[in-house]
């Protein structure tokens, strides 16, 4: 039978593939960014941002059902683990629509947009890697936590 430790590695090495997938994608940006974008790779730029948009989102809906709960159950604290979580997601779709919207505006500047693709990038990778980090302490309470409380 799968100990609790087993089934949250589960849970975690998903989200790392789907991270691995969105630095993928973020590289991708990055290339198509470039410091002054032509006239195509602005539209590529344009496509693959809305691209991404919905693979985060996919993510971030994973993470609100699938995660949520080993956040939530693993002590104390993480009932404001989760909270945490969750405002964070709503900052990132926040950020995330923003810069859609510029996407689908006829109007909007392309050298404008690429910057603001590029400082959306930035943090995201920031928030993955700050996510990572909490993964890790949690694998290590599901792993050793209850029994170094008990002893
Ligand atoms: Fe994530």
């Amino acid at each position: 039978m799968a100990t609790s430790s087993d089934q949250f590695g589960d849970v975690s090495a998903r989200v790392l593939g789907h991270h691995a997938e969105i630095r993928a994608r973020l590289r991708d940006l990055d290339v198509l960014g470039g410091p002054e974008p032509s006239q195509v790779a602005a539209v590529h730029l344009r496509v693959a941002l809305l691209r991404l948009a919905s693979l985060f989102e996919a993510h971030l809906v994973f993470e609100e059902v699938e995660l949520a709960p080993w956040i939530r159950d693993v002590d104390a604290w993480g009932p404001c683990r989760e909270a945490a979580m969750l405002a964070e997601h709503d900052e990132q779709r926040h950020r995330l629509q923003l810069v859609c919207a510029m996407a689908e505006a006829p109007d909007t500047d392309d050298l404008g947009f690429a910057h603001e693709v590029s400082s959306l990038l930035v943090s995201v990778l920031e928030d993955m890697a700050r996510e990572e980090r909490q993964l890790s302490l949690l694998g290590w309470l599901y792993d050793y936590g209850a029994e170094q409380m008990t002893g």
